[in-house]
């Protein structure tokens, strides 16, 4: 009996698996809207059997990129060109996730398929970024610090691209908070120094974060809602796991359903190591903590791996990345593995089922 390979109720609908597809990053749109390669990209996982394939950090203002490639959903444009991308995910039985971000401070970046680094300058199409405090990240442009009708201006943004999102066809919104990005620099008082009712205690930094959980949570009151967070800086002085499991249990009152534990990116200067499975411990202590249901996510690459952190009550799901890219049927294969027979291998591919 695997668990890996159990369904996971999620409000109304059901992920029929716990094998996901983390959000990544394909800087590969043009004016915000996906081409060709993220419909071949996302649908090729969900023929793979993915329980939830969740597309990429998609901005939800144009300053909100991280690059000037990056895939958006603050317009119509973007919303029909969504439309057989997520169709196509869930014609293969996989649900269609969406991660809902704003870059923040590090917006206006030059894409990693270039071969420049740091901030694009205004002439090549960068933009004047903003965050909490108009503290830089190291080596990028110093941001403008938001006001508070700025800080308004991001939260109807998320709520508005929640909306659209669904509109295109999505089906479980997530929500992105870690990695250095807006929110997270919220989040940690390494990055947010304001002294206003958004900067502060941890209460005022979740501030921003809980009012778009339940902007969104209003606007989708069915959709499962996600929310990534970077469980710790890896930095003195930055946020750590206790902390973030408090804001956790906060969103889930607010009406956030699942989180998704990721860590690091907020300052150059993290202390990380990296091992098979190393972020498993924080989603573990977020699950304690909250009682929630999390996802555990980092250098998961093995069936029986992923198996076993479900087995240990670590997470409830898994999520991978760079382990569907090397193998975008990476859940067959590892049903296989476990000896689990799926009834949702694709009948055109039988002949290759071991
Ligand atoms: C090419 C690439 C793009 C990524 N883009 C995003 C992103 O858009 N949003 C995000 O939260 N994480 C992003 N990540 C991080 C992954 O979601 C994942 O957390 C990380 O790769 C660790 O999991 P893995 O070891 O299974 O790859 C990206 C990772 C890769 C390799």
């Amino acid at each position: 009996m695997s668990t890996l390979f159990s369904p996971l109720p999620l409000r109304g609908l059901t992920a029929r698996n716990r094998l996901w597809v983390a959000p990544m990053c394909q800087y590969s749109a043009v004016d915000g809207v996906p081409q060709e390669w993220h419909h071949t990209h996302l649908a090729q996982f969900a023929s793979g059997g993915a329980g939830v394939v969740i597309a990429e950090a998609t901005a939800v203002s144009p300053e909100g990129r991280i690059s000037p490639d990056d895939v958006g959903i603050w317009n119509d444009a973007q919303r029909d060109a969504w439309r057989p991308i997520t169709a196509a995910v869930r014609a293969r039985g996989a649900l269609a996730g969406i991660q809902l971000a704003h870059a923040g401070r590090k917006a206006s970046t030059w894409s990693p398929l270039t071969d420049r680094r740091g901030s694009v300058p205004p002439a090549d199409g960068g933009w004047q970024t903003v965050a909490p405090s108009a503290i830089a990240y190291d080596g990028f442009d110093a941001p403008t610090a938001l006001d508070e009708a700025g800080i308004d201006r991001v939260a109807s943004d998320f709520a508005a691209a929640a909306r659209r999102a669904l509109d295109a066809g999505f089906e479980v919104l997530e929500i992105h908070a870690a990695h250095g990005y807006l929110l997270h620099e919220f989040l940690s008082p390494l990055s947010n120094h304001r002294t206003d009712a958004y900067g502060g205690s941890l209460e005022n930094r979740s501030r921003l974060l809980l009012r778009i959980v339940r902007e969104i949570r209003d606007a989708a009151p069915a959709a499962p809602l996600l929310v990534r967070f970077s469980a710790t800086d890896w930095a003195d002085g930055g946020l750590d796991v206790a902390e973030v499991a408090t804001v956790a249990g906060w969103a889930a009152e607010a009406g956030a359903d699942l989180f998704d534990i990721s860590s690091g990116g907020l300052v150059a200067a993290q202390r990380i190591e990296t091992f098979p499975g190393y972020q498993v411990g924080l989603a573990a202590e977020v699950r304690r903590a909250t009682g929630a249901p999390v996802g555990a996510v980092g250098l998961i690459t093995g069936a029986a791996q992923a198996e076993q952190i479900l087995a240990d009550g670590d997470a409830d799901m898994i999520l991978a990345g760079r382990e569907w890219l090397r193998d975008p049927h990476f859940a067959l294969r590892a049903a296989s593995e476990l000896g689990v027979e799926l009834d949702y291998w694709p009948a055109q591919y039988l002949r290759a089922r071991p």
